[in-house]
């Protein structure tokens, strides 16, 4: 079964407020975008990258890359997995994995990939939720306390039959914050299996700082 992975790379990066799109950030010698290509390729499971980058950034991606595939993006993360999506040659199986999430280990993607072999049309890695949940109220107060052990934070790389995740896209709607939220709303099941803390979203200074501590530990 071949299986392409999509790596929308092409956001603005505003919370990590580094003054460059987020995926070009330095980690410790690397961008963040090279950590996740390279993972997804050291993973073995994938045939086929696409990369959706920001408009000015696609050459210089394509000369970085040469065996990847390199589309702009668009406005919102949907818009840019679409167009990768658009880019992808047919596969079995599809993967999206943001770029932020550079140091996710190898093995997920193999686990994703292996579930959805499996039969499962969609599957997402999630860990439980540890802190305790509220809801509040415009004010900040305090309406309820949520339930969380039927809660999930979900990651990527999430996993896709290829048709499920192309018949998702081909309607208009893609203004989802996940893949998954799209594909949930045409009836799919979504099945999820054990995330893993190295796949945390970079998404603020801090983050940044704790993917370099990480980095800086497992060189020592
Ligand atoms: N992304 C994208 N196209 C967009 C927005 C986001 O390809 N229009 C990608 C980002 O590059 C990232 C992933 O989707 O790899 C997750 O998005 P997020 O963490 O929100 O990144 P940014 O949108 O860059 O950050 P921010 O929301 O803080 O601006
Ligand atoms: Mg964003």
């Amino acid at each position: 079964a071949s299986t392409v992975a999509l790596i929308p790379a092409a956001g603005r990066g505003e919370r990590l407020g580094a003054g460059l799109p987020k995926a070009f950030v330095d980690l410790a010698g690397h961008s963040m975008l090279h950590r996740a290509v390279r993972g997804v390729q050291a993973s073995g499971v994938v045939e086929h990258v696409v990369l959706s980058v920001p408009t000015g950034l696609v050459d210089q991606v394509r000369t970085d890359f040469p065996e990847v595939t390199v589309v702009a993006g668009g406005a919102q993360r949907g818009d840019s997995v679409r167009a990768a999506l658009a880019a992808a040659p047919a596969a079995d199986v599809v993967l999206v994995h943001d770029a932020a999430r550079c140091l996710t280990p190898p093995t997920l993607f193999v686990s994703v990939v292996e579930a959805v072999l499996a039969g499962a049309h969609a599957v997402v890695p999630g860990t439980p939720v540890t802190d305790t949940i509220k809801s509040v109220d415009p004010a900040g107060v305090v309406t309820g306390t949520v339930d969380r052990t039927s809660l999930r934070a979900v990651q990527t790389p999430q996993g896709f039959d290829f048709d499920v995740l192309t018949s998702a896209y081909a309607s208009a709607d893609a203004d989802f914050t996940d893949d998954a939220g799209l594909v949930e709303s045409h009836g799919v099941a979504v099945h999820t299996i054990a995330g893993d803390p190295l796949a945390f979203k970079i998404t603020t200074p801090w983050d940044l700082r704790l993917a370099s501590w990480l980095l800086a530990d497992e060189a020592r």
